[in-house]
């Protein structure tokens, strides 16, 4: 299995379905409406999906399920040969922004990557997410949570949601705040948004990555600024295709970007409800761009230089991507 790296996955996003229904099981929650006759998540939009995507995460309420959790997930995500995973970890679910409460989610997210770390050679590093439709008060919480737990494992800090509520300069705040903190930034845009929303994140949060950014290719001058800036984007085709923006992948602009000189990078977002993982990205983009191991193994070398760990940490993961 190729080595993989990926920079883009929500972990509650990640949980996979079967796992929610035994946390509903066991605390008695009827949660049933949000699976389909075979068990999998059911939407039938991206708003719907935000909706499903919470009643899920409301099984999650301790520090235990969130351990159990983080080691279902870096188990599908070492399964795919992913060797380093830089995850999104919500404040909003974890404790609701209670910088105590938080703090003991954390310590238990963070045992169990210590423990996959050990048996399933994978490396997680955290990304404080806020969420974009809880609004800019909330995020302000989120990134106090964030700043008191900066360091070499929480790395970076960003934001979620609904990208058609509020404004990027909203947020400013809270990404100074970040920033002050020392962690590295990225936002979500140009998913639903268009090439506006792209400019808006990158001039008012001065983020080094996006989440997405996809529709950038609506304006040809904003993938070359793109290009030229050297920011990079968190790509998740399945993700992108699953929610109706593009048809197929073969119609998804990745290429297109990657050939206008933009640093792409490859993600799964939240496997389960895309249906996908790591291993079916590769293989999609393989069958729809003919990529070979060699153009894989480049996209893994800007994935690693944009990712937000320390360089000695960098260094080894290198090393596993040479082997
Ligand atoms: N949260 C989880 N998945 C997301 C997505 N694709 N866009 C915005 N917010 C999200
Ligand atoms: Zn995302």
């Amino acid at each position: 299995m190729t080595p993989k790296i990926e920079l883009h996955l929500h972990l509650e996003g990640a949980a996979p379905p079967a796992f929610i229904r035994g946390l509903a099981r066991e605390k008695s929650m009827d949660i049933s409406g949000i699976f389909d006759a075979e068990g999998n998540y059911k939407y039938k939009d991206f708003w719907d999906f935000l909706k499903v995507y919470e009643a899920a995460t409301s099984t999650l309420t301790t520090p235990e399920d969130y351990a159990r959790l983080t080691l279902a997930v870096l188990e599908e995500s070492a399964a795919s040969g992913v060797v380093y995973s830089e995850t999104f970890l919500s404040p909003d679910f974890c404790g609701g922004r209670d910088k105590g409460a938080w703090k003991e989610y954390l310590l238990a997210i963070r045992e169990a990557a210590d423990q996959a770390e050990r048996t399933m050679g994978i490396t997680l590093r955290g990304i404080i997410t806020c969420i974009r439709h809880f609004g800019p008060e909330k995020a302000r919480e989120t990134a106090l949570c964030a700043a008191e737990t900066a360091g070499e494992w929480i790395v970076g800090f960003g934001i979620a949601g609904d990208e058609k509520i509020a404004q990027p300069k909203d947020f400013r705040w809270s990404f100074d705040c970040a920033r002050e903190a020392g962690l590295r930034l990225t936002a979500h845009a140009g998913e639903w948004g268009g090439p506006e929303s792209v400019r808006a994140a990158i001039k008012d949060l001065e983020v080094e990555r996006i989440g997405h950014g996809v529709r950038a290719i609506e304006d040809l001058a904003l993938v070359d600024e793109i290009a030229e800036r050297g920011i990079v984007l968190e790509v998740c085709p399945g993700s992108n295709v699953a929610l109706g923006i593009y048809p197929g992948f073969r119609k998804h602009p990745i290429s297109q970007l990657y050939e206008r000189g933009v640093k792409v990078t490859v993600s799964t977002d939240d496997p389960p409800f895309f249906h996908t993982t790591m291993a079916r990205e590769f293989e999609m983009l393989h069958r729809a761009f003919d990529w070979d191991d060699a153009f894989f193994a480049a996209l893994n070398k800007t994935a690693l230089d944009a990712a937000f760990c320390d360089t000695d940490t960098g260094a080894r993961i290198a090393k596993l991507l040479e082997a």
